[in-house]
């Protein structure tokens, strides 16, 4: 028997916009309860029991979020829930984070039954600066418009597909950067005068991967690039590649710092 009528949502956020999506579900659905994939993975709860089950995430290098594999990896269903994903991203279509969930799935004799990008703001701040403030707000309009015809769709258990283009090329380069997991974190450095030793890097950090030395951060090389230290740290004392400094820091609206921190290592 699964939970009449419960929807389980796993969500991963670094900056708030997935968090954003999940939470906007949760108020237009009946029943649902939000569960963070970096939590999941450090309880090693992986068993999901529901009538709808479904994957919000930061599209990351054209596909999945690292750690998101992970979890879609290990996770197991009990029933035949009704499956769907929402990726937000800064660029829409270019990419295929569907597909390869439903590689993923497809192991477990399951697929998505529906699949939806969705754009706001990117937060590669390596690439360019956030985006305008007027941009911003226009493409929050229409991502909550589009939410809005999303959670109806959910409710009613509608199929979804959507484009996934350059197939092939997304999946060098998301496999090229996987490649480069234990070197990413060599771009990042911390400006210790402007430290404050406050903390949030490493709280934020969804693989344990910062400790600190004398109040500042130091990182392990095991990063999986999320982005979540460079953007919450409150003096932006961090730095990556020397290419940031100057770039505007980037957390959804809606969302607080401490929403998005984790407790569970350091
Ligand atoms: C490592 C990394 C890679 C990214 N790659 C893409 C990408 O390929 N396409 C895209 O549209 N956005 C990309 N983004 C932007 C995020 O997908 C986007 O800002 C997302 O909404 C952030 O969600 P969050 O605030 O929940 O973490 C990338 C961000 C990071 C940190
Ligand atoms: S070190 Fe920073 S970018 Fe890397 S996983 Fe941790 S929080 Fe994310
Ligand atoms: S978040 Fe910034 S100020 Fe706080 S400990 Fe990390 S680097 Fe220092």
């Amino acid at each position: 028997m699964t939970d009449i009528g419960k929807t389980i949502i796993y969500y991963y956020s670094s900056t708030g916009n997935s968090l954003y999506v999940a939470r906007f579900l949760q108020e237009r659905l009946p029943d649902v309860e939000l569960r963070s994939i970096p939590e999941e993975l450090n309880n090693g709860r992986f068993e999901v029991k529901a009538d709808k089950v479904g994957f919000v995430f930061p599209m990351h290098y054209l596909s999945l979020p690292l750690q998101v594999e992970e979890f879609l990896e290990k996770v197991s269903f009990k029933e035949s829930p009704y499956l769907f994903a929402i990726a937000t991203c800064g660029v829409p279509y270019w990419g295929r984070p569907f597909l390869d969930m439903n590689a993923f799935l497809s192991k477990k004799r399951r697929q998505l039954h529906g699949a939806w990008f969705l754009r706001l703001v990117s937060n590669y701040l390596p690439y360019r600066d956030t985006a305008a403030q007027w941009r911003i707000s226009i493409r929050a309009w229409f991502a909550e418009r589009k939410l809005k015809g999303i959670a109806k769709a959910i409710a009613q258990n509608d199929h979804h597909d959507t484009w996934q283009v350059l197939r092939d090329m997304c999946r060098r380069y998301h496999e090229e950067w996987r490649g480069r997991q234990k070197t990413i974190d060599e771009n990042f450095s911390c400006d210790t005068e402007k430290c404050n030793s406050c903390g949030m890097c490493q709280r934020i950090c969804p693989k344990g991967n910062i400790v600190r030395s004398d109040g500042h951060p130091v990182w392990q090389h095991n990063c999986v690039e999320c982005l979540g230290c460079l953007h919450i740290c409150p003096v932006e004392a961090i730095d990556y590649g020397g290419v940031t400094k100057g770039r505007r820091r980037y957390r959804h609206k809606d969302i607080l710092p401490k929403e998005l921190l984790h407790d569970f290592r350091g």
